[in-house]
């Protein structure tokens, strides 16, 4: 897994005290809203503790959740097994996904894709995976579309990448995954603090489909 990760192996207990606040300002809601679309196969990217698990609907078959972080991953299996659906938590990387290709319905990245090591890598692993007409529902946090702001993120990126797990406040997301040869469908944007003092940043969820020729 990417060396960033391994070594930030204290992110997840921070990541496990301060998620559940996160949820209870409304992150709780935006996963619900997420996974509304998923169905069939699914495969979870960086599920962290589990938060995600609750909302999958009964149309999901199965999910594959993948989480590096050993603290988070503990607390990701003892949700699994309260989770509405079959479940299966596993270490690994989104840069690596071990199933084969065109064989998933659903990619689900829950606010990972800020913090992956190989952006580009993660999308084209994604792509190879999903079936034609497949998935990638995505609920991320983005780079401001001011350009003051952008370029304040710019200059925290360094230091916060190393403080918070490899995660990267000014990474242009959505134009990532659509350069990926993802087709961007229903995406908003919208401002949202995710702990209290702290500023509303750029958020975007939605859905991207894999063409299906
Ligand atoms: C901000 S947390 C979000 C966790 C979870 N998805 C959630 O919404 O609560 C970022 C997650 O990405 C995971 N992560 C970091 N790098 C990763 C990678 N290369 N592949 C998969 N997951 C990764 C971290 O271990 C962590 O669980």
């Amino acid at each position: 897994m990417p060396e960033t990760n391994r070594r930030n192996a204290s992110f997840g207990e921070y990541f496990a005290r301060v998620g559940p606040r996160m949820d209870a300002r409304g992150a709780a809601e935006h996963r619900r809203r997420l996974v509304e679309a998923a169905h069939g196969t699914v495969v979870e990217i960086g599920a962290g503790y589990g938060a995600t698990f609750p909302f999958y609907p009964a149309a999901v078959t199965s999910v594959l959740a993948l989480e590096p972080d050993p603290t988070l991953r503990a607390l990701a299996l003892a949700e699994a097994s309260r989770a509405p659906v079959p479940v299966t938590v596993h270490d690994g990387t989104a840069e690596s996904l071990p199933v084969a290709d065109e064989s998933v319905d659903v990619v689900v990245s829950c606010l990972v894709l800020c913090s992956v090591a190989d952006q580009s890598a993660v999308l084209a692993e994604t792509l190879r995976v999903l079936r034609p007409g497949g998935l990638l529902l995505f609920y991320e946090h983005v780079r401001s579309a001011h350009r003051v702001l952008a370029a304040a993120e710019d200059l925290l990126t360094p230091l916060w990448s190393r403080m918070a797990g490899g995660c990267h406040p000014n990474r242009d997301t959505a134009g990532r995954i659509a350069a990926a040869g993802l087709t961007l469908q229903n995406m908003e944007r919208f401002g949202f603090s995710a702990l209290p003092g702290n500023p509303r940043i750029a958020h975007i969820i939605g859905a991207a489909e894999k063409p299906r020729t």
